[in-house]
């Protein structure tokens, strides 16, 4: 018997470091990658490393409920696997394999318009996976709306839009490298050039056109700003999501853990609020979820898990990620999500 060559690969960190060992250079940079000089991606980590940890003691911890329902879909912890496009640089079945092992480790996989893979292919390869559509609208309407039924029939449970992508932010590490999909690798949904998406001017009116197209629940994605609260949750959204996009569109755009507190007291309430953005550690989860998040999203984490190990390395990382939570929720004293207060972090 061969040993498990994740054995060693302990943290999320150890996984990143493995994946930049066997990836190509510039499939790696594109992957860790932010824009500009990179402020943000910092950021997004220094923000959790920034805040300290209070915890209550003597609490019976013995049964601990991770569960939580986002947008319809009941989770049994709150880790989401975050859109991410061209997973066949990562792995030769591609979202293929991301679907097996989101499905394993029982992980919302919400599959990027830039997929490698169809999504109809997808969803049939990992029927037991919860997912959910990231849309990035075309320039022509029809065939984003084509592209949204296909998403339905195929048995996607929500749809993300993705509304901080009207263009591409400038990564440079991409510039340097002439980054570009290697041959044999296509946007899989799309037979159109990928820098030709997104050049239909998307709006708060067209969330409702979304969601009419759809019968889906909604979630918005992209929040950073609180005065997007309101007009978010007047179109219809059923979840805001909390992102600067990894750091890979505005650079020095706040980190998303900053922004969070205000949107939580912006919506007041009226939907669950995602974050993601530096999200590495069970404690980091924490965190979020003290300041008013509902779940969390990991975007490169996967990445990297799929790179090392396939669909097993994706389980591994959701894996490490919840059981980190589950030990910190026992230390602090937390019982369930809603027992993870404000007063919890500093
Ligand atoms: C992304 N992200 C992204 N977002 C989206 O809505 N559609 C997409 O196709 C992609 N593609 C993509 C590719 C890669 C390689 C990365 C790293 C990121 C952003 C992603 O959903 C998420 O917001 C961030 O990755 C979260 O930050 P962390 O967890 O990577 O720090």
């Amino acid at each position: 018997m061969t040993a498990d060559p994740m054995a060693a690969l302990i943290n999320l960190d150890d996984f990143e470091t493995a994946a930049r060992a066997v990836l190509p250079g510039p499939a790696f940079d594109f992957i860790a990658g932010g824009a500009e000089d990179e402020l943000s991606l910092r950021w997004n980590r220094e923000a959790y490393q920034r805040r300290a940890i209070l915890y209550r003691i003597l609490v019976d911890i013995t049964d601990r409920d991770l569960s939580v329902i986002v947008a319809g879909s009941r989770m049994p912890h709150p880790i989401i696997l975050a859109p991410t496009a061209y997973h066949l640089l990562a792995d030769p079945e591609g979202e293929v394999a991301t679907a097996r092992g989101a499905a394993a480790a029982a992980a919302v996989l919400t599959v990027s318009t830039n997929a490698t893979i169809p999504l109809e292919e997808v969803a049939a390869a990992a029927p037991g996976a919860e997912l959910w559509f990231q849309l990035y609208a075309h320039r022509d309407r029809a065939t984003t709306e084509r592209l949204l039924v296909r998403a339905c029939a195929a048995g996607y449970r929500a749809i993300v839009v993705t509304g901080d992508l009207p263009v591409l932010g400038r990564r440079e590490r991409d510039v340097r490298n002439a980054f570009a999909l290697p041959p044999g690798m296509a946007l899989a949904n799309l037979d159109d050039r990928p820098d030709r998406a997104q050049q239909m001017p998307f709006t708060w009116e067209d969330i409702a056109w979304v969601k009419s197209v759809t019968g889906r629940p909604v979630v918005v994605k992209g929040v950073v700003h609180p005065g997007d609260a309101a007009p978010a949750i007047e179109a219809g959204a059923d979840a805001i999501w909390v992102s600067n996009h990894g750091g890979r569109q505005i650079d020095t755009a706040i980190a998303p853990l900053e922004a969070l507190e205000a949107i939580v007291a912006a919506s007041a309430g009226a939907v669950p609020i995602i974050v993601d953005g530096g999200i590495r550690r069970g404690t980091d989860i924490l965190k979020a979820l003290a300041l008013g998040a509902d779940a969390v999203a990991v975007g490169r984490p996967q990445m990297w898990g799929l790179a090392v190990g396939g669909s097993a390395g994706v389980q591994r990382v959701v894996e490490l990620l919840r059981d980190e939570l589950s030990t910190v929720m026992a230390l602090a004293g937390c019982r369930s999500l809603a027992e993870i207060s404000r007063d919890l972090v500093t």
